[in-house]
């Protein structure tokens, strides 16, 4: 009888180790693992580089706290604004509390210049920008919300369905004292759903119009996982702030909110902190992350195998119209959205040592590590075929 609260429904597995793409279950078997920890394990299991970045650093000093310098930390911050928008970085140690950090960016930069009552966030129903209390009111789903009440001011919602290049009713959600529009690039938890460039172009001509702020939440669909670095970079649109997290630890605990200089106006000495946060422990691990993920061609070779994995994955859907919807996302965030509940599928592709997970919306969720090779999705996609077959 475990110990633990019941607020998961776990699968009945459990791990004894992994390496690259793969994990060794105690049950004596080799899986396929593209889930990597929901996008987290960029660079899969047991990766060298990570593995003696985390030995190195511990050796040195794991934490100091952040009231004297990290140059870990400061290295790690310089890399991300180099090679992004933003100009300035505070590190965190996870999605939720990156997607709270930036929601407080975008509050105190309007405080900041004398406009204390702009502070509400337009966000889209039945978004994920996390578990903390203000984080589930942001989503506007009542999954999340139920029973946690009362409901925490100063979130608005539209509906993605309405999210068209030119929606008539995004004006109209747009009240004086809006102060940010909040939205994932690539919807994850809500079903693998991408804001189409056009979209998300249009979000920047309202906001800068309205002089409001763009945040584009980049938790799951960040650091690589999309070709890009970032998701929204084939859009040419420059948010104002990204949270992150996920991928640039590759499965230690990171957060970061990144933003321009322009908005990071607010964020004087003692107006956010952690304790944790940006730990030279983490910088260290990050920064090896990084080391992978700018190296030339990297992100470039991501690209050409996600494609052809996409294409194969077309395939089936052409092969098997009855069961796969749609084959969606960007990179290697894959969703295959069925006809019906995705559950058995999940099951049927863990039973032939392929892990997956689910998403909303009847998708099988699928997130191999960036580093995947060719061979691997090969297996994956005879995989995901005989299940078809099976389940047909
Ligand atoms: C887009 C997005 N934002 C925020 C979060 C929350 O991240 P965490 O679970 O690390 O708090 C997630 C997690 O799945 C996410 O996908």
């Amino acid at each position: 009888m475990s110990s633990l609260a019941k607020n998961y429904n776990r699968r009945k597995i459990s791990f004894k180790s992994g390496k690259g793409s793969y994990l060794f279950a105690t049950n004596g078997k080799k899986y396929l693992d593209f889930v990597q920890g929901i996008a987290v394990n960029s660079l899969g299991h047991s990766n060298p580089g990570l593995i003696n970045a985390i030995y190195t650093q511990s050796k040195k000093v794991w934490h100091v706290s952040n009231s004297f310098i990290i140059p870990e930390g400061e290295k790690l911050a310089k890399r991300l604004t180099k090679k992004t928008f933003a100009d300035c970085v505070i590190f965190q140690n996870s999605g939720t509390e990156a997607t709270e950090a930036a929601i407080k960016v975008a509050r105190r930069y309007f405080y900041s210049i004398g406009k204390p009552k702009k502070n509400r966030i337009l966000c889209i129903k039945n978004s994920f920008h996390g578990r903390t209390i203000a984080a589930i009111y942001a989503s506007g789903s009542k999954k999340m919300t139920e029973g946690f009440g009362p409901k925490v001011p100063g979130f608005d919602h539209i509906e993605f369905r309405n999210f068209k290049p030119r929606f008539p009713n995004l004006r109209g959600k747009i009240k004086k004292n809006t102060a940010a529009i909040m939205v994932e690039t690539v919807m994850g938890e809500g079903g693998i759903k991408s804001i189409p460039d056009k979209c998300l172009k249009y979000l920047r001509k309202i906001c800068n119009e309205k002089k409001i702020l763009l945040i584009l939440d980049e938790v799951q669909c960040g650091i690589g996982r999309s070709g890009d670095f970032f998701a929204f970079e084939k859009s040419k649109v420059k948010p104002d702030i990204v949270p992150i997290a996920k991928g640039i630890g590759g499965g230690f605990p990171i957060g970061a909110v990144l933003m321009t200089k322009k908005v990071s106006k607010g964020m004087t000495p003692g107006s956010h902190g952690s304790t944790f946060g940006g730990n030279p422990l983490a910088m260290s691990v990050g920064n090896a992350v990084l080391d992978h993920i700018f190296k030339k061609g990297f992100l470039k070779n991501i690209k050409k195998l996600s494609n052809y994995f996409h294409s194969e994955l077309n395939k089936i859907q052409k092969e098997f119209p009855k069961i796969i919807k749609e084959v969606r996302g960007v990179g290697y965030l894959i969703g295959l959205q069925l006809f019906f509940d995705q559950t058995k599928f999940i099951q049927k592709l863990m039973d032939n040592k392929l892990l997956t997970i689910r998403a909303a919306e009847n998708v099988v969720r699928i997130l191999p590590p960036l580093n995947v090779r060719k061979k691997e999705i090969d297996q994956a996609i005879k995989i995901i075929k005989k299940v078809c077959k099976e389940i047909k």
